[in-house]
């Protein structure tokens, strides 16, 4: 921390419109200069704080170079009186490469905002732990662009310590943001769960979707009005989703997990019909079948919790139905 500057620096990014107030202006080192970690950098350098940035190929973090945003040619130097070092590289051993050479860590925390598995995430701390090093691991769920909002929501577990110690430098990465758990893996868990299982498997569906329906003539504008409504009704079955795995009630006076298997089936061979591979759909096609097949076709369809975990069945290509069902 740097000691002239300790009066309660007002922080605002004016171009995301950040109204972050930290306690005192920060010693932030950022490893990692790629779309995220920079967007990490300028959005601590808006916010008041004095950053130094290293990356393993040094011309892109030269390019950064602004007012209170310094590029360093050695992580040492970077490191060397950082009261943070967040780290945001490639993956987790990518991070591990980029700080082995670090020989004195002062009194620094880490924080790893890098995306990897709950198990690294435990591997990491370890990591940090035989360095007397104190750690927190966060979750970005949310894109460059959105760094520095004020609702924007980072994900940290861990050492509750460095969450309480460094929180207001934090928050100006996300005002949001949010320390869940002291099992340094939570937060990778949900950000498992959340974007990697949920929405990169959401918009890779509807990639297939509007793909297949251009390709009969639907125009952009058409796909963007008729998907409002279904993205309304989405948010809504997310939260009923959660809160029936949650209390196992599955029971519907709306429409049956076999209505549903049904008109996804049709679906499946409409795309096939037409060349698409449809593998996402045909994957949905499955996981539906598999919950009918073990007797959970007249409960409603977040029925399926009770066949998604386990052992994967043999992967078999969806027959075409045998009678019509309704669409859901
Ligand atoms: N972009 C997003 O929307 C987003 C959202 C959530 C989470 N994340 C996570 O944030 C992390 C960074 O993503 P990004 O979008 O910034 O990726 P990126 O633009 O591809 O940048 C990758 C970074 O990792 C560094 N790197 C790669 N291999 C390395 C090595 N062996 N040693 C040292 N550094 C190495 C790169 O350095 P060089 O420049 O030298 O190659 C660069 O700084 C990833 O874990 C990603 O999953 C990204």
């Amino acid at each position: 921390m740097t000691a002239a500057d300790t009066q309660g620096a007002v922080t605002a990014a004016e171009t995301k419109g950040v109204q972050t107030r930290s306690d005192a202006v920060a010693e932030v080192a950022v490893v990692g200069a790629g779309l995220m970690g920079a967007a990490l950098a300028r959005a601590l350098a808006d916010a008041g704080h004095h950053v130094r940035i290293w990356n393993r190929t040094p011309e892109r973090a030269q390019k950064l170079a602004a007012e209170r945003l310094r590029p360093v040619r050695t992580i040492q130097e970077a490191v060397s009186s950082a009261d943070l070092v967040i780290a945001c590289t490639a993956s987790y051993d990518t991070t591990r490469a980029a700080l082995a050479p670090v020989t004195d860590w002062g009194e620094a925390a880490l924080v790893n905002l890098g995306t990897g598995t709950p198990e690294e995430t435990e591997a990491m701390a370890e990591w940090a732990g035989e360095r007397q090093l104190p750690y927190l691991d966060g979750s970005l769920l949310c894109f460059p662009d959105f760094v520095g909002s004020p609702d924007t929501l980072i994900l940290y577990a861990g050492e509750p310590g460095v969450w309480e110690r460094h929180q207001s430098v934090l928050r100006a990465l996300g005002g949001g943001s949010r320390f869940l758990s002291e099992q340094v893996r939570a937060a990778c868990v949900v950000e498992t769960a959340v974007i990697g299982s949920f929405y990169v498997t959401a918009v890779g569906a509807y990639v297939e979707a509007a793909t297949y329906a251009q390709s009969q003539g639907v125009s952009a504008e058409m796909m963007r009005d008729a998907t409002r409504l279904v993205l309304r009704t989405l948010g809504r079955s997310t939260k009923e989703a959660a809160a029936a795995i949650e209390s196992g009630e599955h029971a519907t006076d709306q429409a049956t997990l076999a209505t549903y298997a049904n008109g996804a089936r049709h679906c499946l061979s409409a795309l096939r019909a037409d060349g698409h591979q449809a593998r996402l759909l045909a994957a949905a096609v499955e996981n539906l079948e598999a919950a009918r097949a073990a007797g959970l076709g007249e409960l409603g369809i977040y029925a399926q919790t009770g066949i998604v975990h386990g052992p994967a069945d043999p992967p078999h290509a969806p027959e075409h139905p045998e009678s019509p069902g309704a669409a859901p």
